[in-house]
């Protein structure tokens, strides 16, 4: 079996959505099982033993939500240069106000301290998350899912 972990924090529900729509597109792939996880929940382990790691973040104040910046502060001495995280394939998602770039460039920032690889890209909510946006999450998690059961990372 093949495990897509999706991280997220979410306050007013728009980062849980599309969480859950890249965990339904992961689903979708024959093999596969998802841990949908809030991030002040998430541990190393849960980082380590997973095949796809999924970030979903809403943007505070230009950056990355605290709680994901505290998973990456709580696990950083110990995951970096793991064997098991090196060169883990990890995508991102975000919801925003109005912007977004902010979060995403922060977390891909501190996934390269990781040595994690990005195989595809992010998905930027902005507003209300409509039918397109869920869509999106769902190709997000079906791409990293069946990317992963295929070994092609
Ligand atoms: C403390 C705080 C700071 C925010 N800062 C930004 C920001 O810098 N840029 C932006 O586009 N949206 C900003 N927003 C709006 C949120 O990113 C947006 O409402 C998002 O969809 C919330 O996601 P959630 O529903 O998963 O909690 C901020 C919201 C809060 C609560």
């Amino acid at each position: 079996m093949v495990t897509i972990l999706i991280v997220f924090h979410s306050q007013t529900g728009r980062t849980k959505t599309m969480a859950q729509a890249v965990a339904k597109g992961a689903k979708s792939i024959e093999n596969i099982s998802t841990i949908l996880k809030e991030a002040r929940e998430t541990t190393l382990d849960d980082l380590l033993n997973s095949d796809g790691l999924a970030f979903g973040s809403p943007e505070y104040f230009g950056y990355m939500a605290g709680a994901i910046k505290d998973l990456f502060d709580r696990t950083y001495y110990q995951a970096r240069g793991r064997k098991e995280i090196f060169k883990k394939p990890y995508v991102v998602f975000i919801s925003a106000g109005n912007d977004g770039l902010g979060a995403l460039t922060s977390i891909e920032r501190i996934c390269v301290g990781y040595q994690l690889k990005k195989i595809y890209e992010p998905v930027i909510a902005r507003g209300d998350i409509d039918e397109a946006i869920l869509s999106r999450c769902e190709e997000l998690g079906k791409v990293i899912a069946a990317g992963c059961e295929a070994g092609i990372y």
